[in-house]
């Protein structure tokens, strides 16, 4: 692993193995710091590296984290119903959730199946009845992002990067793609949190890496771009190949 010191913490792996085991051991060590009387807040995301991440949670860290201390949310969904191939509570579910020893009271799923913009509004006040607020600003202790080779993450794409600007923590929105309708963090939410931390694999992203941490090429357009957590701390995990366009 390498570690370079920019604006923000970027560490660089030969393999997502080596990926998911750094991220492992921060989250295990996250939760082993979080005094007993409060939960540690983990906020999941969808994605193929997010996925990776949480098998190797499943396999090598079951019994080394305490998941009763653990209340899982997530930082965005899908509109579609829990056992869809598209749910990111279903990939969540299938790679880490049915093999570790977590009360269903621990986990607080974002409803797909719920009309988009009630269920945003659900999700918000679920949030902020559940995360501890320092001067009103409710703050996750750990949120995961994928990035998309367009920039957009959880799901806040470039189309609505506006989003970043919502005085709201979650809204309705949609893929611009497909029209898909989707329920997200804003960049309010994202920005409150302790530690956000990319996780980042594969050829396929490494020029809109590239781009956003070296600050190039209309970068600013990118929602990824403006994910700077206020008080706390921004890492990018990022295997060789997503990394191999910052030249360091
Ligand atoms: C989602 C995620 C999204 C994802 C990126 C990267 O719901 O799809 O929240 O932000 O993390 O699209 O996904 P891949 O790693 O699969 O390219």
């Amino acid at each position: 692993m390498r570690t370079v010191n920019m604006e923000d913490t970027v560490k660089i792996f030969k393999s997502t193995r080596e990926l998911a085991h750094f991220f492992a051991l921060k989250l295990a060590a996250g939760i082993r710091e979080t005094p007993e009387s409060r939960f540690f807040s983990l906020a999941l995301s969808g994605g193929s590296t997010p996925g990776v991440a949480f098998e190797y949670l499943a396999s090598n860290f079951r019994e080394h984290i305490d998941w009763q201390k653990v209340w899982l949310f997530w930082g965005d969904e899908r509109c579609v119903v829990p056992d869809s191939y598209e749910s990111n509570f279903r990939m969540a579910e299938e790679s880490l959730l049915v093999h570790i020893s977590i009360p269903a009271s621990n986990i607080f799923g974002i409803k797909g199946e719920a009309d988009p913009v009630t269920e945003s509004e659900r999700y918000e006040a679920v949030v902020r009845q559940h995360i501890p607020s320092k001067h009103g600003i409710h703050q996750f202790d750990l949120m995961m992002l994928g990035l998309g080779q367009d920039g957009h993450t959880a799901s806040i794409f470039p189309e609505n990067i506006h989003l970043f600007n919502s005085d709201r923590l979650f809204e309705a929105t949609e893929n611009p793609y497909n029209k898909q309708k989707r329920i997200t963090a804003t960049g309010k939410m994202i920005n409150q949190a302790r530690s956000v931390v990319f996780l980042v694999t594969g050829e396929s992203k490494a020029e809109v890496v590239a781009r956003i941490i070296k600050k190039k090429d209309g970068w600013e357009k990118l929602p990824a771009s403006l994910v700077h957590p206020q008080n706390g701390q921004l890492l990018w995990l990022l295997d060789d190949r997503a990394a191999s366009l910052l030249n360091l």
